[in-house]
């Protein structure tokens, strides 16, 4: 599925759990062979989503998306890309690091209900007055998506661990996106005060999807 609200050189893959799905060899040998049944068939059908998204992109025969020392996925040297699952789902998305430096997106069912008390951890004083002010709970799921998104763009430029309070986020409604500052230095082009969009939206009635795409400075 390629979604309008991507910027054009973003491919983009959304596979719900009923999808086939494949692993490569070299991607299987990843998983711990203690692995349980669901990681292994989330993790597959990411798999699947990513090789999919790739073949958007023109890779004729994707290879296989591979995992770095922290968990990340590896894709040619020419892509960035990031990939995302749920419970009932898997989404993939990529573009060439020539039009795009960084993206990142993570999927949710639209049905978690994350627990009132834990906004705290992921929500700055704004974040929390916003969530609180009306549907709490799904304005919680938006921020706690949105920053893991743009932890999944940003991590391989900064190639470090970083918290929920590196970012603030303010709400820009009408848009459905969010507008995110940065609170630390991630490299030369994204400082501490930098600002990038995160957009969000329902991809279907069961999942939510958010996204960051990093635009040159
Ligand atoms: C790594 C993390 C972002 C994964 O997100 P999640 O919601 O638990 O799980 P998702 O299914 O959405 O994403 C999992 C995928 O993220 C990718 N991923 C894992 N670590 C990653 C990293 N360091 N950088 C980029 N992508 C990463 C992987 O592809 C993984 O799937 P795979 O194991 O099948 O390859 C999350 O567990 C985490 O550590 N968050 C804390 C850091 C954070 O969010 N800080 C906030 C900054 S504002």
């Amino acid at each position: 599925m390629t979604v309008a609200f991507f910027p054009s050189p973003v491919r983009f893959v959304f596979l719900p759990d009923q999808s086939p799905h494949s692993l490569l060899p070299e991607e299987s040998i990843l998983l711990s062979a203690n692995a349980s049944p669901k990681r292994r068939a989330q993790f597959s059908l990411g798999r699947t989503a990513a090789r999919a998204a790739l073949e958007q992109l023109g890779f004729a025969e994707p290879p296989p998306v591979l995992r770095g020392g922290h968990g990340e996925p590896l894709w040619p040297a020419a892509v960035v890309g990031s990939l995302s699952h749920c419970p009932s789902g898997a989404a993939a998305a990529v573009a060439r690091r020539g039009e795009v430096p960084g993206l990142g997106l993570d999927i949710e069912r639209l049905d978690r209900e994350l627990a009132p008390a834990t906004a705290e951890r992921f929500c700055n004083s704004d974040e929390l007055a916003w969530v609180r002010q009306h549907d709490a709970v799904r304005r919680a799921l938006l921020v706690f998506s949105a920053k893991e998104s743009i932890y999944k763009a940003l991590f391989p430029r900064y190639r470090q661990f970083f918290g929920f309070d590196a970012v603030s986020l303010t709400a820009d409604e009408p848009r459905t996106r969010f507008i995110a500052t940065l609170r630390i230095d991630i490299d030369r082009e994204f400082l501490s005060g930098t600002t990038f969009t995160v957009g969000f939206a329902d991809i279907d009635a069961a999942h939510l999807l958010t996204w960051t795409v990093l635009e040159r400075g």
